[in-house]
């Protein structure tokens, strides 16, 4: 059975972006995979998060992965950081990494850009940390957004380098994944390009009906069209784009036929959008907060993610280790 493994930052509660881009993934691939899924808390540390809110981060992510409906009977759900072996992995691939490739990352440049100020060398290394985590399970395929396509091109490279270097076939180059189409990228309605924790345009699983709504109706729109049939402008093909993934067909396409015929009233178009964002998110929202209260669940979780983790991580290293030539005495 093939290995899948995929993990969010916990940086924030989850928003639409990563549960059409990757957890709705997730969900359904748990009963015909080997599935490892996973709290990135280790990668949130680049960004400096304070000490006391580190943890809350962690309980967060696992509270709403199981409200989203992650299930530890068939899938491994664990913390990163538990892990150690990843973090071991990481010293050793980061051996085999060229600063060149790593400047190049988009990902990277873009950080370089937002937090100029701490440029550290943990952000010039995430993809290697995300190597890590995917190679030590040895996962065939990773449900992840679109933007995570070239931090996958990058674990590739180093699954094949480390493979041709030690003259060893330990790992299988993994490949990004989304059931039957492309990687889906969820756009933010404040007119830029993406939803994402950082651009804080997130309307998230936690969030009530009423934020949702108000979040909603201040999505930027425009006058409207004047030809029938016009081009639409960005952030009216945002509202679309987020529309096709949360309602039916059929609302797609009244919606698309009143744009067309230049008779669309924004406001109706944004009111159906929060109604059908609600309908996916509201009953997630509701198991949220008595997941997130039940610490002995949540420590059960974690504990039984971690030991799964930690024996196929062990394996891994074992073979690495020896392909490296670190033996003990
Ligand atoms: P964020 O981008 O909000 O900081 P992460 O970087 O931790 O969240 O992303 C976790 C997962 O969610 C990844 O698989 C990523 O591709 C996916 N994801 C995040 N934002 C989007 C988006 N706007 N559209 C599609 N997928 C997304
Ligand atoms: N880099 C991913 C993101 O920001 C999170 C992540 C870390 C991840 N390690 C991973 C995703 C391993 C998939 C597999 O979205």
């Amino acid at each position: 059975m093939e290995t899948v493994l995929s993990g969010i930052r916990s940086t924030g509660h989850l928003h639409l972006g990563n549960y059409f881009g990757a957890l709705r993934n997730y969900i359904k691939m748990q009963d015909e995979y080997n599935c490892y899924f996973f709290i990135a808390d280790l990668h949130s540390l680049t960004t400096h998060p304070h000490p006391a809110d580190f943890h809350a981060g962690v309980r967060t992510i696992l509270a709403e992965y199981l409200a989203a409906g992650l299930d530890p009977d068939k899938s491994a759900l664990f913390v990163q950081s538990d892990i150690p072996e990843v973090s071991e992995l990481y010293v050793l691939l980061n051996m085999i990494a060229y600063k060149g490739e790593l400047e190049r990352t988009a990902s990277f440049k873009d950080k370089v850009r937002k937090q100029e100020d701490n440029v550290n060398a943990g952000l010039l290394t995430y993809p290697v940390l995300m190597a890590s985590d995917i190679l030590i399970h040895r996962a065939n395929k990773v449900p992840v957004g679109k933007d995570q396509e070239q931090h996958l091109e990058i674990a590739r490279v180093l699954a094949r380098r480390f493979n041709k270097l030690y003259g060893a076939d330990v790992f299988p180059e993994p490949q990004a994944f989304n059931f039957g189409s492309d990687l889906i990228k969820v756009p933010g309605l404040d007119g830029s390009g993406k939803m994402g924790k950082s651009e804080g345009n997130g309307i998230f699983l936690y969030d009530d009906e009423k934020s949702i709504h108000k979040k909603v109706m201040k999505a930027v729109t425009d006058s409207g069209p004047t030809e029938p049939n016009s081009k639409m402008p960005e952030s009216i093909e945002n509202i679309f784009t987020l529309l096709k993934i949360v309602s039916t067909p059929d609302t797609v396409a009244h919606f698309t036929e009143v744009y067309n015929n230049c008779s669309i009233r924004y406001g109706d178009l944004k009111k159906q959008l929060a109604t059908d964002i609600c309908k996916h998110t509201l009953p997630i929202r509701e198991r949220i907060e008595e997941i997130y209260n039940d610490s002995d669940y949540l420590r059960k979780v974690a504990k039984a993610g971690c030991e799964k983790a930690r024996e196929s991580a062990q394996a891994t290293l074992k073979e690495v280790r020896a392909a490296v030539g670190i033996k003990s005495f």
